[in-house]
């Protein structure tokens, strides 16, 4: 396997982002799956649940890779437009998903109408980009009224000394499995960097707030490793 070092840093620009999903879209649902023990799989039926899309809707899933978090809602029914901004993630995703619609377009920037979707969701994606507040105020707009935001994001441990465990050996055990399988291994770097300093489930909840959002709920999985944060639109 040859491998490259393209990575973002913390300052999340554009470039550097997409470069480096650009390098890492030929392993990148394999090494999912490896890293999460599978359970990558049940956060994304719960992601559906948490959106919950009635017969007819039109989904919005930003930030959606491969398309992998974008699967599950066309398999219940709905209509989903899948949103990313690395052309190597949108590449990998036609060819492994040929029946999904995806659009080439940037969170801060979408290039949709106000009101466009039913709903939006967006699974490990928002922690990458460069205004997290831009970016749900942009996910507001194209929101229609009454419509739902979920968000999938790694998050903080709620019980110290399980975040004592995790924060310790993150920085060891990622970047160590990522030299092994990834194509690109300074992208995990970049992983941890991201996850430790994002903000917690109330934090999020906050910007969620802060930005228009409405009804905000979350709850954790994994002991708080991962959190679904829900809001609404309001009417
Ligand atoms: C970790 S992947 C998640 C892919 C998919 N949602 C999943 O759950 O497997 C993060 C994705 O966010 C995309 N991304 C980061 N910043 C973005 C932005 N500003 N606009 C659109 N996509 C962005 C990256 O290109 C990458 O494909």
């Amino acid at each position: 396997m040859q491998t490259t070092n393209h990575r973002a840093t913390l300052a999340k620009r554009r470039a550097d982002v997409a470069g480096m999903f650009d390098h890492l879209a030929s392993r990148y649902d394999l090494i999912n799956d490896v890293a999460s023990l599978g359970l990558d799989r049940s956060w994304r039926r719960m992601v559906l649940e948490a959106v919950d899309p009635q017969p007819g809707q039109v989904v919005l899933d930003l930030a959606a890779g491969t398309g992998t978090s974008s699967v599950p809602f066309v398999d219940a029914g709905a209509q989903v437009v899948s949103v990313d901004m690395s052309l190597g993630m949108l590449a990998e995703g036609r060819k492994r998903n040929p029946g999904l619609s995806f659009v080439a377009g940037d969170a801060l920037a979408l290039p949709f109408a106000d009101d466009a979707f039913d709903a939006a969701t967006i699974s490990f994606g928002l922690r990458n980009v460069q205004d997290t507040e831009g970016a749900l105020t942009e996910l507001l707009r194209v929101v229609k009224p009454g419509g739902r935001l979920v968000i999938c994001e790694f998050s903080a441990p709620t019980w110290a000394p399980w975040r004592h465990v995790y924060t310790t050996y993150l920085p060891i055990v990622v970047p160590g499995v990522a030299k092994l399988v990834s194509p690109n291994p300074a992208a995990y770097d970049y992983l941890v960097e991201s996850i430790v300093s994002w903000p917690d489930q109330e934090a999020l909840a906050q910007l969620m707030l802060d930005t228009g959002w409405s009804a905000v709920e979350h709850r954790t999985l994994v002991g708080g490793i991962v959190a679904l944060h829900r809001g609404r639109r309001q009417r």
